[in-house]
């Protein structure tokens, strides 16, 4: 039996961005492949049925009830547990996507190594450096034409502005790519395997071993002595601490499809990424290792069947150990409980969990009384965890009931609905709820807003589209609002908690109002 400590200290808990197709899927099935947790490849469906068109989705929550697959998925790998964090891409890229990645230690960013860096990967990366979490590259389909690594890695830096160290460099691309060279242990790994099924089979040797020009093409070993000299030269020096603080990305590269150079990226990067981190709270800083259990709500995933109003509440766990029929206290609650069913998640499957530790996710049945943000602690505790922000939503729709006798469930299901975090909804200041500007990240949630108006509060909805590109919440709260100087396309509006935002059509309008206004912040995540 292995103590508290211990097991803390052997978890991972990381959350994998990317551009959609760039292989977070096919990477994240690998790891699972690598650590034993299936047999063979193939097997994880769980994202590919959310790439279906609305329709098929909502019919697909339904039926499934509770929607939990594939968002975590827990695997062990050389004495490591690690959680791993779905950042749903597509059509059903949200907020919670954004979310998401509070609950993590760490960021894997996949990018296509044809492609660069891709605008989705942008905007997660933006979440990823607003919290300093450190942040690994893994760039990926090196066995298709790719384009040269150093470009590749000039482009992080300048579009992300994040200084990059290659840990291994890749050796040749497209059908001629055998694998990475090792620069810590200056080692050459090369790798064969049939269809990345099953694990690829590595041959090593050391960089200046004559057995190394043998296992690959004269040039190949020429060009990569060529481009080590470079890198030497010119790249950046590695610092754990840099890399810690998020400065520093260190950069891995590989084929997910085959298999090539998954395993050393994912040796490499559990030893370079550190236990459970430390959280803030409002009595200071709270550690892993503490003995109390705490943990805070980061998403709640509502059921979309009607009959099933339950709702399955994501709980990231900060400190100590959870312990399946302890007490509780549910600090915004004030009430002291025992959590119903809690689980695990792995893959299509959940399992009722015991025990669980700083670092894990577990899901935990939600009656309607759990928000996002909620901290959860040991009976004899009493803090609250800092709160999880509002991200700027990207796209906007009027929206009014049809039928004005029912003002009443329209107000509620919005409300609610925005409370639960699923969209934003905006008014002016001092007007009542009769149309309502409402805000969501990705747009697949004006569907679903529709649909559960219509199915858990029985209103039909109108919704207008707005030209509104941007948002920003007003940084200094004591800014007089009425002197405000703004071109008339731009929208002083509130968000549901009081706090004023400005909604803008275009780049150039935000450039304006700063000008303008010399003294106003704007800022595109609010937690309040
Ligand atoms: P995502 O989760 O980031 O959206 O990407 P996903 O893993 O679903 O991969 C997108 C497509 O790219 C898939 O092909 C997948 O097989 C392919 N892919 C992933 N990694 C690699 C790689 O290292 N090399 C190559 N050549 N391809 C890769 P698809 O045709 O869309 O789907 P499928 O029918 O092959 O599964």
């Amino acid at each position: 039996m292995s103590t508290t400590e211990e097991q803390i200290r052997r978890r991972r808990t990381f959350a994998i961005i990317s551009h959609p197709d760039a292989g977070k899927t096919t990477l994240t099935e690998k790891f699972l492949l690598y650590g034993g947790a299936i047999q063979a490849a193939g097997m994880v469906k769980g994202k590919k049925n959310m790439k279906h068109a609305v329709s098929d989705w909502m019919e697909i929550e339904k039926q499934r009830g509770i929607s939990v697959t594939s968002s975590v998925m827990q695997f062990e790998y050389d004495g490591y547990c690690i959680n791993i964090l779905d950042t749903p891409g597509h059509q059903d890229f949200s907020e919670d996507t954004y979310r998401t990645l509070m609950a993590a230690d760490t960021a894997v960013m996949v990018i296509d190594a044809s492609k660069g860096v891709e605008a989705q990967t942008k905007k997660l990366f933006k979440v990823c450096v607003m919290r300093h979490i450190p942040i690994f590259t893994f760039i990926n389909k090196m066995d298709r034409e790719a384009r040269d690594p150093l470009d590749v890695l000039e482009e992080i830096e300048n579009v992300l502005g994040i200084q990059t160290y290659p840990v291994n460099w890749p050796i040749g691309s497209g059908k001629i790519f055998r694998g990475v060279y090792d620069r810590t242990k200056e080692q050459i790994a090369v790798f064969s395997g049939e269809n990345g099924k099953q694990e690829a089979h590595a041959d090593y040797a050391a960089l200046h071993d004559a057995k190394a020009k043998n296992l690959m093409d004269p040039d190949q070993y020429e060009k990569l002595l060529e481009d080590m000299e470079l890198l030497e030269g010119a790249g950046s020096e590695f610092s754990q601490e840099a890399v810690d603080h998020g400065e520093l990305s260190p950069v891995f590269f590989g084929s997910a499809l085959t298999n090539f150079g998954v395993e050393p990226f994912l040796r490499d990067f559990l030893n370079m990424t550190s236990p459970p981190l430390p959280r803030q709270a409002d009595c200071g800083t709270i550690d892993p290792f503490d003995k109390d259990f705490s943990g805070f709500i980061f998403k709640i995933q509502a059921n979309m069947n009607k009959a099933h109003r339950d709702r399955i509440a994501f709980m990231r766990i900060c400190s100590g150990r959870f312990d399946k029929d302890a007490e509780v206290y549910h600090v915004q609650g004030d009430k002291r409980m025992r959590l119903a069913q809690p689980q695990t998640l792995m893959a299509q499957d959940r399992e009722t969990v015991q025990e669980a530790f700083a670092g894990d996710i577990i899901g935990i049945f939600d009656p309607g009384i759990f928000s996002i943000g909620d901290t959860i602690c040991a009976p004899n505790k009493k803090f609250h965890f800092e709160g999880i922000p509002s991200f700027e939503p990207e796209h906007f729709r009027l929206v009014r009931q049809i039928d004005t006798m029912k003002r009443k469930q329209f107000v509620k299901g919005m409300t609610q609905i925005a409370q639960e975090g699923a969209i934003q909804i905006f008014s002016e200041p001092d007007s009542g709820m009769e149309e309502v500007i409402v805000g969501v990240v990705g747009v697949l949630q004006f569907d679903v807003l529709e649909h559960r108006l219509k199915n858990e509060y029985n209103v039909d909805v109108k919704m207008e589209p707005l030209t509104f590109q941007f948002a920003r919440w007003v940084g200094n709260k004591e800014m007089d609002l009425k002197t405000l100087d703004l071109t008339s396309d731009t929208k002083l509006a509130q968000d549901l908690r009081g706090n004023p935002i400005l909604l803008f059509s275009s780049e150039w309008n935000i450039r304006w109002a700063e000008e303008h206004n010399k003294d106003l912040i704007l800022e595109n995540f609010n937690r309040n």
